[in-house]
């Protein structure tokens, strides 16, 4: 099994540039393999879970091509063009690529077999089959709502309007995706926004579809087009370099180019209210979605209660606020965030077992925690592997008395594939692939 060792290192300098963004990569694949016509990514995350969504997608009968990493042209087949695959379809880790896949997969006139990993098969199920059955698709999960999927094809859907009882942007996706195919109008609204990738994107490939903050609505009946997508930097990815040069002494460092959608940057307002030095750097657009460099130098942090408005914003991001919450003068007091204990772990416990072990006090709570800044030392963790608990500690030793070891690293390769050797760049003690 593979692992890192990790210590304190010296102040951080330098610029990076982070991997392709996981959700658009992962929407990007699949509106083009639906689209009439030949369709270009450039900046895919070459990770393992959106590789895994290629994958699918080829055995589903699409032509996609490899022109370096990073890049894929698509040869859709429009939306009536997927063939029936042999055998399951493997969905790796990636929670995204296995309910969207639901949702397009509920549509078709053939039946298909979701799987995933170890991690995959625990996570919820019901919130994607519920609302796709109220649209007349027949899916089978395990007890308990897990993978796999049983998907039976030849069903007419008929559009719903929906009131997804989570904020979650792979809920309302799914519903959409197979509102692709149903009858009428199909309506999602959200208890809070979350990242509308998937409404962009439609746009972007010409279906007709109305959204704003928190609802969404798409008429079946129409036909996408293919188009050329630019898929900026990971904001989730770069939460981990943005937070060791919030917490290591001395650094300056420069995120080049990343993503800047505001579902998805809650830690940038956590970390400012914490008293980071964000400084937001030749700010632009590409492809619709804002983008900047963040330049981040390092400073004190103080504990905060984060807002509960910033939740949704951040969901992916509480492993790396954790680190720095420990590392902060105070308490930081997290709520409202359950979702988190159904992610690619129970990152609830993951960090809060984690931070104990390096001498952290952590209270917990069902829907968050209270992290007692202090002072993080030596120890063995275990990432459970996910990849962003991995990350997160990277993070935190670099500032930690001892050594620490973090096991069961090799899943760090689904989002950030390089994340070690682009750290070490700046300065990280990390030992390990
Ligand atoms: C994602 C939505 C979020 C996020 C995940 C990616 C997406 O999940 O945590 O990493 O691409 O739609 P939920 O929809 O479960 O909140």
């Amino acid at each position: 099994m593979s692992e890192w060792i990790a210590g304190q290192s010296k102040s951080l300098q330098g610029r990076v540039a982070i991997p392709g963004d996981k959700s658009i990569s992962h929407r990007a694949i699949m509106l083009a393999a639906l689209a009439d016509g030949v369709s270009r990514i450039d900046g895919f995350l070459e990770g393992e879970d959106t590789r895994a969504t290629a994958n699918v997608f080829a055995r589903l009968g699409v032509r996609i091509e490899t022109p370096s990493p990073s890049q894929r042209i698509v040869h859709g087949v429009g939306i009536d063009g997927l063939k029936a695959p042999q055998g399951t379809l493997d969905c790796g880790n990636a929670g995204t690529g296995m309910r969207l896949l639901a949702g397009l997969l509920a549509a078709q006139k053939f039946d298909s077999t979701l799987v995933g990993d170890e991690s995959l098969s625990k996570r919820p199920m019901r919130r994607v089959a519920d609302p796709l059955a109220q649209m007349g698709a027949r899916i089978d999960t395990q007890d308990g709502g897990l993978p796999p999927l049983h998907i039976h094809g030849g069903q007419a859907l008929h559009g719903i309007d929906y009131a997804s009882p989570v904020a979650s942007a792979q809920v309302k996706s799914a519903v959409l995706l197979a509102g692709l195919y149903a009858n009428g109008t199909t309506r999602v609204t959200e208890p809070h926004p979350t990242r509308d990738y998937s409404e962009r994107m439609l746009q972007a490939f010409g279906w007709p579809i109305r959204f704003g903050e928190g609802w969404a609505e798409v008429e079946g009946g129409h036909r996408l087009a293919a188009t050329d997508i630019q898929v900026p930097a990971d904001f989730s990815s770069a939460a981990f370099a943005l937070v060791a040069g919030c917490v290591v002494p001395g650094s300056d460092l420069v995120l080049e180019q990343v993503g800047m959608n505001p579902r998805r940057t809650g830690l940038l307002r956590a970390l400012e209210l914490m008293g980071a030095d964000i400084r937001i750097e030749n700010a632009g657009g590409q492809d619709g979605e804002p983008i900047a460099d963040l330049h981040v130098r390092a400073t004190a942090l103080r504990g905060i209660g984060v807002p509960l408005d910033c939740v949704p914003d951040m969901i992916d991001e509480f492993p790396a606020l954790f680190i720095a919450a420990a590392l902060a003068d105070g308490v930081t007091r997290v709520r409202g965030a359950a979702e988190l204990r159904v992610k690619e772990s129970d990152r609830i416990a993951a960090m809060a077992n984690g931070l104990r072990t390096l001498g952290i006090r952590v209270d917990e709570t069902p829907d968050g925690a209270d992290i007692h800044g202090g002072t993080v030392h030596g120890g063995i963790i275990e990432s459970h592997g996910d990849h962003r608990i991995a990350m997160a500690f990277a993070v935190g030793a670099q500032r930690a008395s001892g050594e620490v070891t973090i096991r069961d690293t090799a899943n760090v390769a689904t989002s950030y594939p390089g994340f070690a050797a682009s750290m070490r760049s700046l300065g990280f003690d990390l030992r390990g692939d």
